[in-house]
């Protein structure tokens, strides 16, 4: 596949795909440590037949993005918390976690070298970057890896629901995608391995993407299938599953300050789907994601229509806006939140 050019891009009707662009980062763990790490225009890895993320799927990722600022300049939003997760994410699967300043000084390095494929400010796209770590080791008993690779690629991004920020439908599903006990809250290739068959069913029949339920009971919200769930009271509070097989996603962390700011007293907690008559408003929430209004779930056949079809609610709209000022730099957010990369 030949290497993206910054020319080729629509910046304004991009989707959530992958472009080979010029530079991605990789470093090795070998002989007991973390080997420097450098930028490659190999965007290739090779490794034995016998690697173990090839059979035992020893791999864990990130997602965070770079954002285009009205002076030219690029911020990331909160990566020390991906730095954070990524390392734990490791230690749930025996792998040998990359340093966490090493992780924020390799992301800036790789949007650095890429600058010119981070999306003008306005145009509604981000650079979407995907460190990743993969046990390369060779095993055929099950045994974790001794050896492993990080890398990170980036890639220019729109929307990650089609819609953006118009509602989409969304809908339950028999399946789940993690276990209480199991993955759920790492990072892993494996809970989006089991969400592929329940996602593209969804997709297949016109929604967006599943709202899995807790693997107990099949009652309880527990995420979606790229982002966490939020629901707006109809006395404007901000509710969001409480579940020991969710990812702890940064944009929710986020949102509870953001919400709490608001005013709108944020809370954890169990949410039914049989009781989401309580709720005005719903949304999706993450890094791809950003906020997606969710129109609709349909559980079981019956339709539950939030606030609109066609247009996101006044809420949504107001913990949208707040949160992408700040992540796109106009307005100033908590301290940490905006990390600049200095450019050349
Ligand atoms: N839940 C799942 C399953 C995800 O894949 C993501 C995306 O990263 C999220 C939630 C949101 O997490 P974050 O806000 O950290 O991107
Ligand atoms: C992200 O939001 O960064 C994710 O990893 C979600 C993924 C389904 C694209």
């Amino acid at each position: 596949m030949a290497k993206a050019k910054a020319g080729d891009f629509d910046w304004q009707n991009l989707g959530f795909e992958y472009y080979d662009l010029p530079y991605s980062y990789h470093a090795e763990f070998k002989d007991g440590k973390w080997q420097e790490g450098k930028l490659t225009e190999n965007s290739t890895i090779q490794m034995s037949e016998a690697a173990n993320v090839l059979h035992y799927g020893q791999e864990a990722f990130e997602g965070l993005k770079a954002y285009r600022r009205k002076d030219g300049g690029v911020n990331l939003f909160r990566p020390d918390q991906n730095a954070k997760r990524l390392e734990n994410s490791a230690k749930r699967l025996l792998m040998e976690p990359f340093p966490i300043n090493k992780f924020i000084s390799a992301v800036k390095e790789v949007v650095r070298a890429n600058q010119d494929f981070v999306p003008p400010y306005g145009s509604g796209a981000t650079l979407y970057i995907r460190p990743f770590m993969i046990g390369t080791g060779k095993v055929i008993g099950v045994h974790p890896a001794d050896e492993f690779q990080f890398h990170i690629l980036v890639t220019p991004v729109g929307p990650y629901y089609k819609g953006g920020l118009k509602p989409t439908a969304y809908v339950t599903s028999p399946y789940d995608r993690a276990a209480h006990g199991g993955t759920g809250q790492s990072k892993v290739s494996g809970n989006y391995a089991s969400s592929l068959l329940p996602g593209s069913i969804a997709q297949k029949n016109g929604y967006s993407d599943v709202v899995y339920l807790d693997p107990r009971l099949h009652e309880n919200i527990e995420e979606l299938g790229g982002a966490n769930f939020f629901g707006i009271t109809k006395d404007g509070k901000f509710k969001t599953p409480k579940s020991p097989s969710i990812l702890p996603s940064i944009t929710k962390k986020s949102l509870l300050k953001i919400a709490d700011d608001f005013g709108m007293e944020p809370e954890e907690t169990t949410i039914s789907i049989n009781d989401l008559d309580q709720f005005s408003e719903a949304g999706a929430m993450g890094t791809a994601a950003v906020i997606s209004p969710v129109g609709s779930i349909t559980h079981n056949g019956n339709k539950h229509v939030f606030y609109s079809e066609t247009t996101a609610g006044p809420y949504t709209q107001k913990l949208y806006d707040r949160l992408s000022k700040i992540q796109n730099g106009d307005e100033k957010g908590p301290d940490g939140w905006q990390v600049d990369v200095p450019l050349n």
